[in-house]
Parts: C-alpha cells; structure tokens; sequence
C-alpha cells in the first residue's frame, strides 16, 4: 500500500530551499558535512539526498523546493525513486498541503500492469488523517488511468458496461443500458449511427446513486472505444492513441466512484455513450442526415466528429430529468489541444456564474482549467443547406468552439452546464503523472461540486 497509518517506523523526509540549506549543513556532523558536498546536493526542486546516521543507515531524506514548488507535486519525485521503505513527512506545511503531497505520493506510485508487471515496489507515506479521502482521490485518478491505458480491443463498450456495473454493486447505485438496435427504438438515433459499422455494439450506460430530494447532478461522458474517424478516415499518426476516446467516460466513472465513496450529498446520474467509431459498409456518411434524439437533424460534414454526435443525445436525455447542474466530459477536439495545449482541459459553460465557480474551484483544487469562449456569433459555421446544422464546421478555425456550439444546441438554457474538451493523456513524464491516460479537471469538478453541495 503505498499509503501507511500504521505505527511502524519510518524514516523522515524534510524539505529544504536552496536557502536554508547552509544552515542545515552547518548543523550536521563532519560526516553529513562531506557526505552532502560528495553528493553534489544542491536542494534543487525535484533533488533529494538520503542522510546517513552514524550506522550507516538512512537517517532521514532531504528534498529541495523552491518558490514554485506546487505541495501536489512536492513528494511525487521520492515516491518515484526512493528505496523501498516507509516514510513520513516532516514539515510545517498546512494540513491542506500535506493532504495535497500525499495525493501526489500517492499518484506516484501508479503503474498500469495489466500486460506487464512491474519490479518496482513502491515506497509507502505515512498518513494520519483524512487518508480515506486522499485514498478515494487516488483510487478514482487510478481508474480513469487504467481505463485509458487500456487497449480498445479490451475496452469496447461492453467493457466500460462491465466497469460501470461493478462500480454500481459497490456502492448500491442502479445500473442501465440500452444497446444495439435498442437504441433506435428507445431514440438515440446519432449514438446508433456512430456506433453501428461496429461488431462491439454501441450502448448507452447509465447510473443512478444517492438520495431522490437531493439535488440532481448529471455526468455526461463520451465514450468512442476507438476513433478511426469513420469514413473521414484518420492519417495513421493520429489514430495511433485514438484508444483513449473513451477518455470522458473514464472521467464520469472516476469521478462517480469519488463522489460515491465520499458519500456526496448529491443525487447522481451518469451517461456514458459508448461506441466504436470503425468503418464498415454499414457507416454512417458525410453527407447523410440523422434526426437527433431531440428531433433536430443534422448534417454529417465529418465522421471524424462523432464525440458531439454521440453527446447530444446523451445530453437531451440528461435534461429531460431537470438536474441542477450537467456537465460533460470529452476528448472533443484538437482543436482545444491546439488553443490550450494536451496539459489544460479547456471548459465552455452556458452560465456565468458557474464558470466563476469553476474558476474558484480549479483554485482551490490546484488544477488548472481555462474556459473558452462559447461564442454565438460562430453558429452560423453550423449552418447547414438541407437540415438543422452541420455536426462540424467546414471552415477549420475555433474548432473547440464550434464544437461546444453544436452541444449546447442539445441543452435548455434554463439548464446549468458545463462542458469539458480535455486530452486525458499525458504526452510526457512529469513527476507524479506518468505518459499516457490521466484524469484532467476532474479534482476541480469534484471540488465545485464539495461547494455546491457539501454541507
Ligand atoms: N477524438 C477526436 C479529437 C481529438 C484528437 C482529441 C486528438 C484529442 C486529441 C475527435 O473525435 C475528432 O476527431 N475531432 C475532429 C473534429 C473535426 C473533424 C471537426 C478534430 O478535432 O480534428
Ligand atoms: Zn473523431
Ligand atoms: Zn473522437
């Protein structure tokens, strides 16, 4: 377990900033002394040195930070490289920044073993309160994560089916999906057609949890298995990592096991449309018109854009029930890559005052998200000769915008919400969030909603 509250020994890790580290040296035996300028130890941020006692054994651990240093991360580099072995901190943070280090720890230590072990064991923190949130944190990163890093051909949508369903037993919520041709007769006509060429049918999966007079909160999660990108095929390079379109379906489950296991006084709807975006005879095509679940049609200009294609049905249904807040999730564009980068999820709202919220609770959370305009002017590229709107724009600028536009066609403004185009892939190691899937804006969703919610 690679967090501890046991009572067992454990060894020190003490922060130090490049300025305090002489008076630290100056305090140390002639042995540390030495032993430190051998090491080279400058108190960098990301550098430690492991201090010997008089035996010879590790007395404590010395880590360097610097003004930039972000608590989150401060401790993700030693859970990554320190021998095997219980620690603790040992240092006058708030308990806020600890409780934040210990996640880091804790993301750390994650590795995705399903297709190979690894030898590495990880070192343990020692945590003596709260833990089981900074356990349901990291547990809730770890599934998004593994659901990511998952190959398509072992999650397809009866897969992220099986997911949810076990999520469901857990934690005593109610489990539903409609699948297949089921989908036409229960009017969920563009999830049917995104999903059809495929042999892995496309359903719509569905939870309920928690108390009916709570307030209702719906999640809303795109869950393409694999993007070929239909008949508007992908060029090889960028369907090579498309097994991570079921990014946003990760997020919904993730964060509904956070909010189920710290018993949020919400009550929860999730919505994962799940489909594999293949090609066959049986695609759908550019070109075609498909009536949408809310009876608007629309125009297919791209197969490639099926991610809104898939949500808007999925967001109709969530608003027929008149939940106080929908928010969504989806790998949408890379278009917001572009405007954004892979590392900032990108959010568009149709409220104000709940983009102020996000805003305070990506502060509060230490996760950076960054609204985009939902610029109305920017509709007409929608516009369509022979039906409602065009699934994507022709013209190829503000492509995250455009994107945003056609969803918040699906959703009554009466209605608040939030939606989330975000990469759920890391492109590089940093400490704490190794290459490949990884939860984006999912602590500072949980975070606006502990204050909405949590009384
Ligand atoms: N899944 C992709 C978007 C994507 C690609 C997200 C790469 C992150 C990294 C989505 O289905 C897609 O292909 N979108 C198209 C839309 C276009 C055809 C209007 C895009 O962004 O190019
Ligand atoms: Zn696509
Ligand atoms: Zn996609």
């Amino acid at each position: 377990m690679f967090l501890t509250d046991a009572s067992i020994a454990t060894t020190p890790l003490i922060p130090c900033h490049k300025k305090e580290l002489k008076s630290y040296i100056k305090q140390q035996s002639s042995t540390v002394k030495r032993w430190i300028k051998q090491a080279d130890f400058e108190a960098k941020k990301g550098s430690f040195c492991l201090i010997p006692n008089k035996k010879g054994e590790i007395d404590h651990v010395l880590f360097g930070i610097d003004n930039e240093t972000e608590y989150r991360w401060a401790l993700s580099t030693l859970a990554e490289k320190l021998p095997l072995g219980h620690y603790r901190l040992e240092a006058d943070w708030s308990k806020e920044q600890q409780q934040q280090a210990a996640i880091g720890w804790g993301l750390a230590c994650y590795q995705f073993e399903r297709y190979k072990q690894s030898d590495r064991i990880a070192p343990s923190l020692l945590v003596e309160k709260k833990s089981k949130r900074i356990k349901a944190f990291v547990a809730a990163v770890k599934l998004v994560r593994d659901l990511v890093n998952t190959p398509a051909a072992d999650m397809m949508p009866q897969d992220l089916a099986t997911v949810a369903k076990a999520l469901a037993n857990q934690f005593d919520a109610k489990f539903k999906q409609i699948k297949g041709d089921n989908l036409l007769r229960k009017n969920y006509p563009c999830l049917h057609a995104v999903g059809r060429a495929s042999s892995h049918e496309p359903r719509l999966i569905r939870l309920k949890w928690g108390n009916p007079s709570d307030p209702k909160v719906s999640l809303v999660g795109k869950g393409i298995c694999f993007d070929t990108g239909g008949l508007n095929l992908k060029p090889s390079q960028f369907m090579r990592f498309m097994k991570k379109d079921m990014g946003g379906a990760a997020h919904v489950l993730g964060l509904a096991q956070l909010i189920m296991t710290l018993n949020l006084p919400i009550y929860l709807e999730v919505f994962v449309s799940a489909a594999d975006n293949a090609v066959s005879s049986d695609s759908f095509r550019p070109g075609d018109v498909l009536t949408t679940r809310s009876g608007k049609t629309v125009e297919i200009d791209n197969t490639d854009a099926e991610g809104r294609l898939v949500l808007c049905d999925a967001l109709t249904k969530a608003g027929e029930a008149n939940p106080d807040l929908i928010i969504d999730f989806a790998t949408l564009t890379g278009a917001a890559r572009v405007a954004v980068g892979t590392e900032i999820p990108a959010f568009f709202t149709n409220n104000d005052a709940l983009t102020a919220e996000i805003n305070q609770a990506s502060f509060q959370s230490n996760e950076v998200v960054w609204q985009l305009p939902m610029h109305k002017p920017y509709r007409s590229y929608l516009d369509s000769d022979i039906a409602d709107l065009l699934n994507s724009s022709p013209q190829g600028y503000g492509g995250a915008i455009t994107a945003a536009l056609y969803l918040n066609e699906f959703v009554s403004k009466n209605t608040k919400w939030a939606h989330f185009d975000m990469m759920a892939w890391n492109n590089r190691d940093r400490p704490g969030r190794p290459k490949g899937g990884e939860a984006m804006g999912l602590l500072a969703v949980f975070q606006l909603l502990e204050n909405r919610y949590a009384h």
